[in-house]
């Protein structure tokens, strides 16, 4: 939409370019560069580095992140979150570019790229602490690389991938992580092999020299290590492309591999959109061969499952689960033969929201209720185990809401969510972490939800690819 006809203070009307516009933008003072906006309009949220002058604006009810930057960074920027989203990849989502900005001295601003603020997302930084589990980290990473392989699947090279241009959000015991910097990237119909290894290579410098910022800070212990963390993220991005793209051949009489290489993607989270199958002769045994090749499309096969059945819409992890609870609820109640959707609608309705409605208001800021559902089934589980009994989900909300929830930090966008005062004493300008602590080398926040929790040793879990094959019944 281009606005005009806006009474401005000086009669210089910026253009605002959206395709969701929103009047309560107006009366935002346009013609001050963001450096220099009152602090009333602004809200101190955590964030990464950045080149460019970042705020985050209040709104009304919503927070949108502000940058300004210079016109084709901008509208390119803009139209890249468009496509990413129009393809379901993970990204912040793009609410506009304010163009045609003049001072009050009528000298030309920068445009300002308006985002919507990812809701319960968590820079790298206040998940890299010290004492931080190797776990923890090593789900970190399974979350980048599944990010940068769904990108590239989409023909996406970012350009850019480092630390900072990633947001984390917690995704039942894994990690999600979006994309939240587009400035350098480009969209293809497909890219060439050439084109990944590049964007590899910019990962591998990039994070690098994030992972040793870290160390510098004493963020990173060992045994993690910067050579080890940017090795790690390379192989896992290999492996996962392989199982993602990689052709297969086998003979006739192990057809079922087909349908295992299915089942693999889709526990991977990877929906396949077509398998291309080849059949083939082997002269010697008069045997045929097989040989195909998935055509895979995108991440998300829980998520959407969920969402068509529920309306749920979450991470694909806590998808899973919350699928899980589902299955158990039909086959305790007895309705394994109802339609799915029906069972699905009851269960939202008698089990999810009654649950979701015993946490108090104050508290929701903390977690997504899909997050809490999952958090919730965990602590059923142990109270059961420690009572002896099977403790009912309406029973445990109570002790997870005071035992747990209620000591979490807020991390969604609420009042309570933004920098602590204590903290925002501590820094330069609250409004732009970047700039650092006034007084450094303190104690970072820490997640009370990381305590006590004993530490698993080595990587596990969900891109170990080969754990998957051995779990699919099929050699490496
Ligand atoms: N929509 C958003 N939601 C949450 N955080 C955001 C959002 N947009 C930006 N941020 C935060 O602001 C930081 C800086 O934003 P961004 O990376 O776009 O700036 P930049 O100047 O282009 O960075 P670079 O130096 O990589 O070019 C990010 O690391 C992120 O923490
Ligand atoms: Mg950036």
């Amino acid at each position: 939409m281009t606005v005009s006809g806006v009474s401005w203070e000086n009669g210089l009307v910026p253009r605002f370019i959206s395709v969701t516009p929103d009047s309560r933008l107006l009366p935002f003072p346009w013609n001050t560069p963001l450096a220099d906006w009152p602090v009333e309009l602004l809200v101190a949220l955590p964030r990464g580095l950045s080149r460019h002058v970042v705020r985050f604006i209040q709104v009304g009810e919503s927070v949108y992140a502000a940058k300004e930057v210079v016109e084709h960074l901008a509208r390119h920027e803009y139209q890249l979150l468009r496509d990413l989203h129009r393809h379901g990849t993970p990204a912040v989502e793009p609410v506009g570019v304010i163009a045609e900005r003049r001072d009050k001295a009528g000298q030309p601003l920068d445009p300002i790229l308006l985002t919507r603020h990812l809701e319960f997302s968590l820079p790298y930084r206040s998940l890299f602490t010290p004492g931080v589990r190797q776990e923890t980290v090593s789900r970190l990473l399974d979350a980048m690389v599944v990010l940068i392989a769904r990108l590239h699947l989409i023909g996406f090279k970012w350009g850019d991938v480092s630390l900072s241009n990633i947001l984390f959000r917690r995704d039942a015991g894994e990690f999600a992580a979006y994309l939240v910097d587009a400035e350098t990237g480009e969209l293809h119909p497909h890219l060439s092999d050439g084109q990944r290894e590049q964007d590899l290579e910019i990962a591998r410098t990039n994070l690098f020299g994030d992972f040793l910022d870290l160390k510098a800070g004493g963020l990173l212990q060992e045994p993690l290590n910067p050579y080890w963390l940017v090795d790690t993220i390379i192989t896992r991005y290999r492996e996962l492309w392989q199982e993602l793209t990689g052709v297969e051949e086998f003979k006739g009489s192990e057809a079922e591999r087909i349908e295992r290489r299915v089942r693999r993607l889709n526990a991977l989270g990877f929906d396949v959109a077509e398998m291309d199958i080849k059949t083939g002769d082997t002269s010697e045994t008069g045997n045929f061969t097989i040989r195909i090749e998935p055509k895979v499309v995108d991440a998300g096969h829980h998520q959407r499952r969920l969402m068509r059945l529920t309306g749920l819409d979450t991470e694909e992890n806590q998808a899973r689960r919350l699928l899980n609870d589902l299955d158990t609820y039909r086959f305790r109640t007895g309705q394994a033969h109802t339609d799915e959707s029906v069972v699905a609608h009851k269960w939202l309705t008698e089990v999810f929201e009654p649950v979701m409605k015993q946490v108090p208001e104050s508290l929701r800021a903390k977690r997504e209720p899909a997050q809490v559902f999952h958090e919730l089934l965990d602590y059923r589980w142990y109270m059961s185990e420690r009572e002896h009994r099977d403790v009912p989900l309406t029973e445990a909300v109570q002790g997870y809401v005071h035992e747990v929830l209620s000591g979490l930090p807020d991390e969604a966008m609420s009042p309570d969510a933004v920098i602590p005062p204590v903290e925002a004493n501590r820094l330069v300008n609250p409004y732009d972490p970047s700039q650092g602590y006034v007084d450094d080398g303190e104690e970072p926040p820490h997640d009370p939800w990381e305590d006590g929790i004993t530490e698993v040793p080595g990587p596990t879990g969900y891109l170990d690819i080969a754990a998957l094959r051995a779990r699919a019944g099929q050699p490496g």
